[in-house]
């Protein structure tokens, strides 16, 4: 667990320590990044666009697979997560867009896309590291409270308090936000050679504290992480309340 007094700190710690494994990576296999989307991560990518512009990190060998996407809307939706990681990111970076994958909401055959995304991974030799942020329940991705922590890419309904926690993008109105979702299962996660949790500010607080000092529990499924051998939290002060 890596404490930094604020936001901003913790932010330029996630990308540095991001920079330093893209950099250090060795081989003919490119980099292959497990990514999030939520407000947690936007101080990291600012930070990583910066680096990237100064040249300290390319992403020239890097191939992406994002968490989660909603999946009542098309990709072209102002809130989609393909929009927001194009927003936010890609479009930012030297990536090439087709190392860039995100699971397709709109796919007529949900399990057959969940399938095609676990392959894909796969066939790439798996994730490198894992970025991830956490849900003010402790949910990891979509993974919301109950999911099995052995988990595989499927589709999920929303629970209603993420619904609430999520309609501050929808015009803060519960109804317009997508009731379900195709997102990585835990075991999906847990099988990354590295997972790093971003989690910050005071509403996370009870989150972190079962994360990191309560026992292992599919009501809070970010405290699989503590089953992983390389599993990293950075998080500000204001998450730490209840430690
Ligand atoms: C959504 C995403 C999660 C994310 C969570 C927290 O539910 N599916 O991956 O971690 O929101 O978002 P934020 O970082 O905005 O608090």
């Amino acid at each position: 667990l890596i404490i930094e007094p604020d936001y901003q700190l913790a932010s330029s710690w996630t990308a540095s320590y991001i920079a330093q494994k893209i950099n250090k990576h060795k081989g003919d296999k490119p980099f292959i990044l497990g990514l999030p989307t939520g407000s947690s991560p936007l101080g990291t990518y600012k930070e990583l666009i910066r680096l990237n512009k100064e040249g300290k990190v390319s992403f020239k060998n890097v191939v992406t697979f994002n968490m989660d996407e909603y999946r009542e809307i098309p990709r072209e939706h102002p809130q989609s997560y393909y929009t927001f990681m194009w927003d936010n990111f890609f479009n930012h970076i030297d990536i090439k867009p087709e190392n860039t994958n995100l699971l397709n909401g709109q796919a007529e055959d949900a399990e057959a896309e969940c399938q095609r995304y676990e392959d894909k991974i796969k066939e790439l030799g798996g994730i490198d590291l894992f970025l991830g942020g956490i849900g003010p329940d402790g949910h990891l991705a979509f993974n919301e409270p109950a999911s099995s922590l052995s988990s595989r890419t499927r589709v999920k309904t929303l629970t209603y308090d993420t619904i609430i926690a999520n309609s501050r993008f929808f015009d803060n109105d519960p109804n317009r936000v997508p009731k379900t979702a195709l997102t990585v299962g835990v075991g999906t996660v847990l099988d990354s050679k590295e997972v790093l949790i971003i989690v910050n500010g005071h509403n996370k607080a009870r989150a972190l504290q079962h994360a990191v000092e309560e026992g292992v529990n599919h009501m809070w499924t970010i405290s699989a992480l503590q089953m992983h051998p390389k599993g990293v939290i950075v998080c500000d002060e204001a998450a730490t309340y209840e430690l």
